[in-house]
């Protein structure tokens, strides 16, 4: 994946220039830390193709660890030199003073290192439970209090393998849901490399089941693999299809899309007609749809909740305002579109390309359905 390469050679060069010559280290200090940023790069050759999409070579996890620290270090420490030589555009501008270069390189780096360290274990560790009380228009009297929770963005991996994977499905199974919603992004790498790390989610336990529908990284390694691995694993995927949930005389529809990057690679493209289909005219409508961004599209459809992922939050700030831009203003939490209420989670685990969180925790989403008049 050549981004992968491209990008940290080019904060590197920035980086030495902004961050390592102010500094003034001797020269073996300087060379052990081109060489520790170097490790970032080598993250590009980690991936590779194969005829079913691209795989990820593996590597011991603590390797896998240090890796992904690195690399997290070079992006954070890129957007903190920018804040930096920003500071020194102004300060030149509008002081006589000679800008402490040494001082301002030594504080980058601090910041840098600490928000890397904090970023990176806020990345890794368990998610948290989110509980959301939503209130739903024509929910019937016995789904009230119903208790859904919702697992998105797992990218089950070397980092998020099978024991983190395992203790997201506990703490998810301890809320005691009924239904359990996982709008994509399961897992990266083929079934061959990967079906052990996602195995735990056939532990799910729910009423009404595990429902699932794909998200863009179920194409890039082995779809056609994953979509006869996900109904082993216990998860019916709603590609352009919905379900009843019937509770006394009361129905709840749950009906899924699948991402368009099926469109993209000549498969299953997103239909939210064909997903709505036979839908009995009063029962209300939860949409899942990996991407937020076609929310207002799917807003005209008398959809009562879409919920969502795909966007991780934003993860970092700076990176928040870019992913608000890609995904049409939405990123995580709350959102009315012309009266459709949207969640976007911002992940239960995170992706590997980028596995760093800053004031942006994962979650578990358990929300708790309220019949609204
Ligand atoms: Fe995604």
């Amino acid at each position: 994946m050549g981004a992968f390469m491209l990008l940290p050679i080019v904060l590197i060069l920035y980086e030495i220039a902004s961050l390592i010559l102010p500094l003034k280290m001797p020269l073996w200090g300087r060379l052990l830390f081109w060489l520790f940023l170097l490790i970032g790069i080598s993250k590009g050759f980690l991936y590779h193709r194969t005829p079913d999409g691209f795989e990820i070579y593996e590597l011991p996890y603590a390797a896998t660890l240090l890796i992904t620290f690195v690399f997290n270090f070079i992006i954070i420490a890129a957007l903190i030199c920018l804040t930096k030589d920003i500071i020194f555009l102004a300060w030149k501008i509008f002081s006589r003073r000679p800008f402490p270069h040494f001082y301002a390189a030594l504080f980058a780096f601090s910041v840098a290192f600490s928000a890397t360290l904090f970023g990176t274990y806020e990345g890794l560790r368990l998610p948290d439970v989110n509980i959301q009380e939503v209130a739903i228009k024509n929910l019937g009297r016995e789904f009230d209090g119903m208790r859904i929770a919702m697992l998105v963005d797992i990218h089950a991996d070397e980092l998020t393998n099978y024991k983190a994977v395992q203790k997201i499905v506990d703490r998810t199974n301890a809320l005691k849901p009924d239904l359990i919603l996982i709008p994509g992004d399961f897992v990266d790498g083929t079934v061959k490399a990967r079906s052990k790390d996602l195995e735990p989610i056939k532990n799910l336990k729910a009423k009404f089941g595990v429902l699932g529908v794909t998200g863009n990284h179920e194409y890039y390694f082995d779809f056609h693999g994953w979509i006869k691995e996900f109904p082993k694993l216990g998860v019916k995927m709603l590609m352009n299809e919905n379900v009843a949930l019937t509770s006394g005389d009361a129905k709840l529809i749950i009906a899924g899309v699948p991402d368009i990057t099926g469109k993209m690679m000549g498969l299953t493209a997103p239909d939210i007609d064909l997903a709505l289909k036979d839908v009995p005219k009063d029962a209300p409508i939860i949409l899942m749809d990996h991407r937020p961004d076609s929310a207002r599209e799917n807003a005209k459809k008398n959809i009562a909740l879409q919920v969502s992922g795909h966007t991780h939050g934003g993860q970092v700030p700076v990176i928040y305002s870019l992913t608000k831009r890609a995904n049409k203003g939405f990123v995580r939490g709350w959102y009315d579109v012309e009266g459709m209420k949207l969640y976007v989670s911002p992940g239960t685990s995170q992706w590997n390309g980028f596995a760093c969180r800053i004031f942006d925790p994962s979650e578990i989403t358990l929300f708790i359905l309220r019949s609204a008049e």
